[in-house]
């Protein structure tokens, strides 16, 4: 199933929806179509997509029910938009940028916001973030969209700093994944991939992740 849809299927039904770096703001018409949200806020910081998410929005009869912001991130966003988000999105985009923006983002947004965070690379540096950052993951998810494996992390504003391990930063915890029967496969997967490249071999975090994925995976 594609990605987007994955990432919409995830919300469930209400006020509004921040997508941060919307692009042609293709999630805004999933979540709009399917009747999750009675509002999407997109925020993005450059004007090409930006413009370009607008024109579909319009063609999709849309406009009256999303916000269009240019923004960075969620700097400052409470001073342009007024309505308070249910669940923010950041998704598409590497986990430092991700890290960046939540590093950013304005506090005077909804502590009990649903924040779900896809990074298409380097997902240990966002599990890492936030669990120094006093974020609690609820729930994660793994797609598959075609033949790519994407990672999905729900976490909500916590209180108290996490410890985690190499394996949960790579692959999070299995009683939190939502859908076992991919999140299996994309072990599989990744173990293959260890093996086939012999990566174990290059450096301590891949030997540890090796080891684990041992134990779990079946020939
Ligand atoms: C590769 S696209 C991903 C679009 C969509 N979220 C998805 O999952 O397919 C990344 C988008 O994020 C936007 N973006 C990157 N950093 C941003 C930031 N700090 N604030 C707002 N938008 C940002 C870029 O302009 C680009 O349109």
């Amino acid at each position: 199933m594609n990605r987007i849809k994955q990432i919409s299927n995830l919300i469930e039904k209400c006020q509004c929806v921040y997508d941060v770096g919307s692009d042609h703001a293709l999630l805004a018409i999933n979540i709009l179509r399917d009747k999750k949200a009675k509002q999407v806020v997109n925020i993005e910081k450059n004007w090409l997509p930006h413009n370009a998410g607008k024109t579909n929005l319009a063609k999709n009869h849309l406009t009256t029910k999303t916000l269009n912001v240019l923004n960075d991130g969620l700097v400052d966003i409470t001073k342009k938009v007024f309505i308070q988000p249910n669940y923010i999105v950041i998704a598409g985009m590497g986990a430092n940028n991700i890290v960046n923006i939540l590093e950013k983002k304005d506090p005077k947004i909804n502590r009990n916001a649903i924040y779900l965070l896809e990074p298409n690379c380097d997902v240990d540096v966002l599990r890492r973030y936030l669990a120094k950052a006093k974020y609690d993951v609820v729930y994660e998810n793994v797609c598959l969209d075609r033949t790519k494996f994407y990672q999905i992390i729900c976490a909500k504003q916590g209180t108290k700093i996490r410890k985690i391990s190499t394996y949960e930063a790579y692959f999070g915890l299995s009683e939190k994944q939502i859908d076992k029967k991919i999140w299996m496969l994309y072990l599989k997967a990744c173990k293959q991939k260890i093996e086939k490249k012999k990566l174990y071999k290059f450096s301590h975090a891949y030997a540890v992740l090796y080891d684990w994925l041992k134990k779990r995976v079946k020939k």
